[in-house]
């Protein structure tokens, strides 16, 4: 095999089955589409099936491979079963995103309690779940490769999100823990801490002119980040290249967090 080849190998991901949570738009499409031209078979999720083909036909006509598995991220059964046909259908779970993602901005007085709990649901319990239904398939396999979403918002957070912060807060933390507990067995677990990146979730920020501008003040890259940019750092991380990154935090950001 020559140099160039060599190269390639360590970032392809050819032969692997990656489960992208939230996965119908945004950044979980951008990563989904980005593993699945590295050469993996991925299986899209979302909270409805009818969301996710059109995504599955864009996939299919770029000649990638894909299938669709619709589940509530936050749905303890739900789950269970989602990630069981996904191992019956595919014989295993490389590599698992937990994406799935929603946003209640308000201030801290504000929140009811059941908008707190959506919040910390989906972030952190939702890859609690869909990580224990993987786990015991890569540890079976003894490779494994857990990427969660996080946020800047942990070490830099706004106004009005602080059920977001926390979730987020959450996350980075438990992969830390589990990346110690699962490290000898083959397998990593990585945060992903992308910057603003302009989808669906920040639309009221990214039509707000007055807000970008103030935004870009902070992002010396001087412009929205887009999924596109989060891509490869998800398929760095679960690519041979990647097999050493275990438990850290890879910031994804224009250099946001560089500005203080
Ligand atoms: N956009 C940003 O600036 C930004 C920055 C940092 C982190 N993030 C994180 O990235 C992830 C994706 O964000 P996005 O901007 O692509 O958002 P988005 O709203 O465009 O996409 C989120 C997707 O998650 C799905 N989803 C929500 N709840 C779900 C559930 N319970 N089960 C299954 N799917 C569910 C939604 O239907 C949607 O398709 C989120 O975790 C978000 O917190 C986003």
């Amino acid at each position: 095999m020559d140099e160039r080849s060599r190269h390639e190998e360590q970032f392809a991901l050819q032969g692997r089955v990656a489960l992208v949570t939230g996965s119908a738009r945004g950044i979980g499409w951008g990563i989904a589409r980005g593993m699945a031209e590295a050469g993996a078979h991925v299986v899209l999720n979302d909270l409805r099936q009818d969301a996710l083909e059109p995504r599955l036909e864009e996939l299919r006509a770029a000649g990638l491979e894909g299938s669709a598995c619709a589940f509530d991220v936050t749905d303890e059964a739900a789950v269970a079963a989602g990630v069981a046909t996904v191992v019956a259908a595919r014989g295993r779970v490389d590599i698992l995103v937990n994406n799935a993602g929603i946003q209640t901005r308000k201030r801290f007085v504000e929140f009811s309690y059941d908008e707190w709990r959506a919040v910390i649901d989906t972030h952190l319990n939702g890859a609690f779940l869909a990580t224990r239904a993987v786990l015991p398939h890569m540890i079976a396999n003894r490779f494994g490769r857990i990427i969660m979403i996080g946020s800047v918002a942990v070490q830099s957070p706004k106004p009005q999100i602080p059920a977001y912060a926390a979730a987020k807060g959450g996350v980075t933390s438990m992969v830390r823990a589990l990346a110690v507990e699962v490290a000898p067995l083959g397998i990593t677990c990585n945060v992903i801490a992308p910057g603003y990146i302009a989808t669906e979730f920040t639309r009221a920020l990214h039509t707000d002119e007055a807000f970008t501008e103030r935004l870009m003040e902070r992002v010396p890259a001087g412009r929205w980040g887009l999924p596109q940019d989060i891509a490869p750092a998800a398929v760095y991380l679960a690519s041979a290249a990647g097999a050493f990154v275990n438990g850290s935090v890879l910031t994804v950001d224009g250099g946001f967090l560089a500005c203080g």
